[in-house]
This record gives structure tokens, sequence and C-alpha cells, in this order.
């Protein structure tokens, strides 16, 4: 398979934790290339936006409350089967269920402040990576 691409959110939980550096070390350990990546203070109806596919959810505006508390880091990451890959590396969506040794597992604090993001499919991926970059600001 190519090369593709997924896209990562750090978010405030572990931020605020103090563990973005461990994060990202785990990323690139794990053979992902960064190939964007800053940090942004999304509005709620930025955060809205971006979840918008969970509008429904009981969740939801929690979600966005918790999302646009605070900073968070955005990445494009790069590798051979990045989507699948990287949601292997981060683990289960709630922090109690993943396996040990996951990004969720390590860094978590529970299913909403779940430490980190990633995209689902190729097709978000490409949806969220255009939501936070522009091509100028990537770089393979
Ligand atoms: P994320 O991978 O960013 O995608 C959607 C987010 O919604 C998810 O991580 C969690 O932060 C949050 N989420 C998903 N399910 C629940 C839930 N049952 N209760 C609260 N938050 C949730």
């Amino acid at each position: 398979m190519s090369r593709n691409i997924t896209f990562s959110m750090i978010k405030p939980c572990a931020i605020s934790r103090n563990f973005t550096g461990d994060i990202i070390q785990s990323i690139l350990d794990d053979g992902f290339k960064i190939i964007a990546m800053k940090m942004v203070w999304l509005s709620p109806e930025q955060a809205g936006e971006f979840y918008e596919i969970h509008k429904e959810r009981p969740f939801y505006e929690d979600l966005v409350k918790f999302m646009s508390s605070a900073p968070i880091i955005a990445a494009i990451l790069e590798k051979e089967n990045a989507v699948e890959d990287f949601r292997i590396l981060i683990g289960n969506t709630d922090p109690a269920k993943a396996a040990s040794g996951t990004i969720r597992a390590l860094f978590g604090t529970d299913i909403q402040q779940n430490a980190i993001h990633g995209s689902d499919s190729d097709e978000n991926a490409s949806r969220e990576a255009n939501f936070f970059f522009s091509s100028l600001e990537i770089y393979h």
C-alpha cells in the first residue's frame, strides 16, 4: 500500500496534564512522519463544525464545550496504512477499554477526555486535514 495520511488532535486534557511530549514521541516511535502541525484554540462554532457528524449524539454539546475550552494540537501524519495503524496506536475511544500501552490507555482520563483524536477513514482524514491546514502548511 502507498503512503497515506491520517489527521490527529491532541486534546486539551492531555496538553494541560503535560503529556504532549510523550504523545508526540510515541507517534514518531510508531513510524509516523509529521507533515503538518499547529496549536489552535477552537471557537465553539469551529469545534461544533469539526464534530458535526456527532451532532445528534447526547454527548455532542459537552464535547464541543470541552474541545473549545483550551487549545488543541492538530497534526497530519503520514505512514503506510496511516488511518488503521493510528487507530491501533491510540486504542479504543474509552481509555478504560483501550489496550494497555495505547495512547488513550496511557494518557486518557475518560471517554470524552480521551487524550487524542484520530480519523476513522481515509475520506474523513482528508476532510479533517483540510479543515485545519492549507496546502502551504503541509510538508511531504
Ligand atoms: P474522538 O475520537 O475525537 O471522536 C468523537 C469524540 O466524542 C470522542 O473522541 C470522544 O471525545 C467523544 N465521545 C465519544 N463517545 C462518547 C460518549 N459516549 N460520551 C462522551 N463523549 C464521547
